[in-house]
């Protein structure tokens, strides 16, 4: 496994989403509910996941890739854009399903998504692919989906992030699972930080 690859398949999954829901017949409202409720389990989850196991190991080990200045900037969009999404699935939330409002929420979630995953896999996962080894890849993409099947039949609570915050204080402050170093052993707890 690797979870450059598991990222990017779950974003393949999330456009999918996205898509079965504009295709879908706009009458069926408990359709639609049940559609939006798996999705929305899978965008809450993924970006949790993301925040717990692979963005604290892109700042140990990141260098900023394409368009990023650097690393904390790189994370510090990531985590913003999170923050961006989880109001748009609240809004979501708070609109009766299948009306104009749930439709508006919905297609401003799905624009904050897009924007937010065309970025990630520009700068973020091409970073990581470029500095970690291929062990840590495997040993994160282990923690990121143990911690989302624990999770996947009722979700996660939405936690917003402070940005810069999180930027300066996440690393797991070791470089070691770099290129250059030894993968470290992983100890996952769903309950740390
Ligand atoms: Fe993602
Ligand atoms: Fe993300």
């Amino acid at each position: 496994m690797d979870i450059t690859e598991v990222i990017q398949h779950q974003h393949d999954e999330q456009r999918r989403g996205f898509a079965h829901l504009e295709e879908w017949p706009r009458e069926d409202h408990e359709g639609l509910a049940a559609m939006w409720r798996r999705l929305s389990v899978l965008l809450e989850t993924h970006a949790e996941a993301e925040e717990r196991y692979f963005y604290p190991r892109l700042l140990d080990l990141g260098t900023g890739a394409a368009d990023a200045d650097d690393t904390a900037e790189e994370v510090e969009d990531a985590v913003h854009d999170h923050n961006a999404l989880r109001a748009a699935i609240a809004r979501v939330a708070e609109a009766e399903v299948g009306s104009q409002d749930w439709w508006t929420a919905v297609v401003d979630a799905n624009t904050e998504n897009s924007d937010h995953m065309g970025e990630e896999e520009r700068q973020d996962l091409a970073d990581f692919r470029q500095q970690a080894t291929v062990e840590l890849r495997h040993e994160i993409a282990v923690e990121f989906l143990r911690f989302q099947a624990r999770h996947s039949a009722d979700g996660v609570e939405p936690r917003d992030k402070d940005p810069q915050d999180y930027a300066a204080h996440a690393g797991t402050g070791s470089r070691a699972g770099g290129r250059e170093g030894a993968a470290p052993s992983v100890t996952a707890s769903d309950d740390a930080g």
